[in-house]
């Protein structure tokens, strides 16, 4: 196993894509700027409530609307070949439809996109990322089948207003998060709550508001443009708490199932859900007296429409779970109680200072492979990968940049040993931002930002020195300790 890695000398492929990632609503701020419309998350935090720590909002958050330049800073500082940020869509076009469009917005954008070029950096593009249009939300949101003819629009819209120059497209950012936390759990905007039912339609309707998407740009600007578009998938990788349990064995394939395959299986293989879900979901809607399954189907014309419709795959890497099988007695139907299965963090698995991310480095290199195994061996980029400090964090962070450097060696064991076909990486975050229901109390950046003053200026951590050692070298300072 050494013996490989020490052959390349812990040097990444040539050409592997050095990056770091942000979303529109975690660092712009303006919020209302310049004919901005509201977005879910504008309105969500406006409400208070008490679902996001301390009822912080996005309003003003890094400022990167105005402070663009700052960031630019911080990117060319790490030395990045690539740069991950998201489109605000209701900034672009206030009511979510192209029936007016915010030229503010398109320069604001035209600027980030020209200003990376110039630097030499890649800019990779998200269409959206957590962040619809209130108008949209009005309308039914990504509950309404509405929402794939307007967001393909807005797609168009993109690809022909930016696509000259940006040749890397997600469309969506990680739709299991949206479907489970903002239609089925409610716990993130729009807050929806609607158990066993919220979750699958909001799936569905994203995979097909993607795939429409992706054939818009291959009909229309793929020819002219040269560009590839994904969409981003988060995942976490996943082992039976008692290897020897059917049951728990059974239980992690449901587990996988019902998070990368939900999305993966369709888009990357045969345009259908996983049979396990499929059929966990038949099973329960019966027993509880629906006249069909919960989980919608796709139709033969749709199945074809969405198989392969992925030009590589992005993947969002944060954790690892042993998995035991459980059955949740409740009288409700949800998401939960269809999967069966228990999440446990190992106890031997440090806690990054966020209650969810235990830190498994190597838990990257098995789903690297599984998607290898499972996705057609795709071009993978990892799109998202970091570990959060609380505030206040010390800016000499070295036990995060440990964390880091042992994931990037797993990843090279993924790339010569497994053969992964991995092309990039990138941190989240480039700094830190807006953590969600988490507010500004959990910080992921590359750099510091101090939210106290009004300049909020950008500062490095260690990890953003040793990042950038990194990337210039292409590759990993060779490990003291003796690889296992
Ligand atoms: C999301 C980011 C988020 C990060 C850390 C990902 O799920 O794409 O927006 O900040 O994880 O929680």
């Amino acid at each position: 196993m050494t013996s490989n890695l020490q052959l390349c000398n812990y040097t990444f492929p040539k050409g592997f894509a050095w990056g770091a990632s942000t979303a529109a609503y975690q660092i712009e701020g303006g919020w209302d700027a310049d004919g901005k419309g509201p977005n879910v998350w504008d309105t969500f935090t406006h409400q208070g409530g008490d679902r996001v720590f301390k009822n912080q909002t996005g309003d003003v958050a890094c400022g990167s609307y105005t402070l663009w330049e700052e960031d630019l800073k911080c990117i060319k500082q790490l030395g990045l070949t690539h740069y991950r940020f998201s489109l605000s869509w209701s900034r672009l076009l206030p009511d979510g439809t192209t029936g007016f469009i915010n030229q503010k917005g398109i320069d604001y954008y035209n600027k980030v996109i020209d200003d990376l070029l110039t630097n030499g950096i890649m800019p990779m593009v998200t269409l959206n990322h957590f962040d619809l249009p209130q108008a949209l939300e009005d309308q039914g949101g990504w509950l309404s089948e509405n929402i794939v003819g307007f967001f393909n629009k807005y797609a168009e819209f993109c690809f022909n207003t930016f696509g000259n120059r940006v040749k890397m497209w997600i469309t969506i950012n990680e739709p299991s998060i949206v479907a489970k936390y903002a239609y089925e759990n409610g716990l993130h905007a729009p807050g929806i709550k609607e158990s066993g039912t919220g979750a699958y339609q909001t799936a569905h309707n994203m995979i097909k508001a993607h795939a429409k998407a992706w054939h818009t740009y291959h009909l229309l600007f793929k020819e002219k443009q040269h560009g590839f578009v994904s969409l981003a998938l988060n995942a976490n990788w996943a082992e039976p708490l008692d290897p020897t349990s059917e049951a728990d064995v059974k239980a992690t394939e449901r587990y996988l199932a019902f998070s990368l395959g939900w999305f993966a299986k369709p888009i990357f293989i045969d345009g259908d859900y996983p049979p396990l879900m499929k059929s966990s979901v038949a099973a329960k809607s019966k027993e509880q007296g629906y006249p069909s399954s919960r989980l919608p189907e796709f139709t033969k014309e749709e199945m074809q429409m969405i198989k392969g419709t992925a030009d590589f795959f992005c993947l969002n890497y944060y954790t690892t779970r042993k998995i035991r099988h459980q059955e949740y007695a409740q009288a409700r139907p949800s998401f939960q109680a269809d999967e069966e299965v228990e999440e446990i963090k190992d106890p031997s698995w440090p806690i990054s200072s966020i209650e969810w991310l235990a830190v498994v480095p190597w838990g990257i290199r098995k789903l690297l492979k599984h998607i290898k195994d499972t996705c057609n061996d795709p071009i993978i980029y990892i799109t998202e990968n970091g570990f959060a400090q609380s505030d206040p964090a010390p800016l000499e962070d070295a036990q995060r940049w440990e964390y880091f450097r042992q994931t990037l060696l797993e990843i090279l064991k993924g790339i010569y040993i497994d053969k992964a076909n991995v092309k990039g990486y990138f941190v989240w975050s480039l700094m830190d931002n807006f953590e969600w229901t988490e507010g500004y109390s959990k910080r992921f950046g590359l750099f510091h930002v101090d939210y106290n003053s009004s300049s909020l200026p950008r500062v490095p951590y260690t990890s953003a020195s040793e990042y950038a050692k990194v990337v210039s070298s292409n590759r990993l300072p060779e490990p003291e300790k003796k690889l296992k």
